[in-house]
């Protein structure tokens, strides 16, 4: 491995180790917003506790508001173990995908399957949350909103197919420049070569019989 393939890998490492030791701590990730038709999307939505050692219970209720509607609609909500489908667009088509056996909700993300482009549009997520203090309970809310694009599959599929026809005829293209370069680069310096071998013999000869005429002189001190 060269260095500089170990100075890239060196913030992945740092990243995964980083990661592992924050383990189960929460960050608020935003969603995709990206989904691909006939297949599955995860809407993603977290809110995090900001008094991680207070108790607190939590409700999550999703609304959307499709492209051509002007009002947000309620369409599922979870709590106490419990999820709705209130919307019949969604009947059969949404899981729950956010914080597992607990009431104590961080994680509200919703997975919906069979993706139609009537999917796109603004999603809304609203956390509801009760904070158990000793004495007394404070509520508190926090809203997520973004968009969800729906793209057809073909799109993806043809434009990953061209970026790495793309990929190809650049890396081919750059070694035969190189070659060409080699080439051109080989013709040059032997052409200089044999130019400065003449010199240098030229040069060794005058050299030879300078240091000829030395070597009498030492023989001759000697
Ligand atoms: C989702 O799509 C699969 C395969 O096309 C189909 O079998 C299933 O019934 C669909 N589910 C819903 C809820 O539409
Ligand atoms: C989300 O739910 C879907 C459907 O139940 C499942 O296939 C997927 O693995 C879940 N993902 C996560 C991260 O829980
Ligand atoms: C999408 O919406 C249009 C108009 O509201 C409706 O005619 C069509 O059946 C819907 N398509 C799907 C897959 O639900």
């Amino acid at each position: 491995m060269s260095a500089v393939q170990e100075l890239l890998l060196l913030p992945l490492a740092l990243l995964v180790l980083q990661a592992s030791l924050c383990h189960g701590a929460c960050v608020e990730v935003d969603s995709d917003t990206e989904a691909v038709a006939d297949g599955g999307f995860k809407l993603g939505c977290i809110s995090c506790k900001m008094r991680g050692e207070v108790r607190a219970t939590a409700s999550v209720k999703w609304y959307f508001k499709a492209l051509d509607e002007a009002n947000f609609t309620e369409f599922y909500n979870y709590g106490k173990y419990n999820d709705n489908i209130i919307d019949p667009r969604f009947t059969g088509r949404l899981f729950w995908n956010g914080s597992k056996q607990t009431e104590d909700l961080q994680d509200g993300s919703i997975f919906i399957i069979n993706v139609t482009f009537n999917d796109s549009g603004t999603y809304m997520c609203k956390f509801s949350r009760t904070l158990n203090y000793s004495n007394f309970q404070f509520i508190t809310n926090s809203n997520k909103t973004f968009f969800m694009k729906v793209v057809p599959q073909i799109t993806r599929g043809l434009a990953s197919i061209l970026s790495e026809v793309m990929m190809y005829v650049t890396i081919i293209g750059l070694q035969v420049w190189l070659v060409v370069e080699m080439i051109y680069c080989y013709r040059k310096i032997s052409a200089a070569g044999e130019e400065a071998l003449r010199e240098s013999a030229a040069e060794y000869l005058a050299i030879a019989s300078e240091s000829k005429d030395n070597c009498a002189g030492v023989q001759v001190a000697e």
